[in-house]
């Protein structure tokens, strides 16, 4: 059997809080339909209700992330830091874009925010995927 070491925890962590800020949001949105169709008002309280473990999940995901950069020290130049840089910046519009998709009243904002933060989501997951490789 593999030994466990700090890195596995790390890592598990941190794909953990990927799965259910990436996973969930995508998972909802396939539920949506199903969702209006018991009520206008579910969609809406499931969202309401998802985000009460998304938020602590990107909070895992930042606190994991800092760790891993303190692990990866080593790496932090050329194509990996540029790799890190972008995914930062993908981080950050996932983040703002879940928070303005809560926060919009339009169906035209919810849309377009709701398909903002979960495509920057994916792809932060790809980068990560990358500087893990
Ligand atoms: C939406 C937020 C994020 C998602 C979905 C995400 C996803 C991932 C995934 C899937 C991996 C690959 C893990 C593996 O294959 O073992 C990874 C690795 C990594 N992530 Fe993230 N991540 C996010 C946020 C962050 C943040 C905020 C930072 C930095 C502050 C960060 C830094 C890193 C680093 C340095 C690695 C490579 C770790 C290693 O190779 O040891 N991530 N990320």
């Amino acid at each position: 059997m593999i030994g466990i070491s700090w890195d596995s925890v790390r890592l598990f962590l941190h794909v953990l809080a990927a799965t259910v800020w990436v996973g969930g949001q995508l998972t909802l949105a396939a539920l949506v339909p199903a969702l209006r169709g018991a009520g206008q008002e579910v969609p809406q309280r499931a969202a309401r209700a998802f985000n009460r473990i998304a938020w602590p999940a990107f909070a895992v995901l930042l606190l994991t992330g800092i760790w891993n950069v303190a692990a990866e020290n080593d790496q932090l130049h050329g194509r990996y830091r540029t790799t890190l840089s972008v995914k930062l910046v993908v981080v950050a519009i996932s983040g703002i874009t879940a928070a303005a998709h809560a926060r919009a009243r339009s169906r035209r904002a919810m849309a377009v925010f709701g398909a903002l933060t979960g495509l920057s989501a994916l792809l932060a997951l790809f980068l990560g995927v990358l500087l893990a490789g």
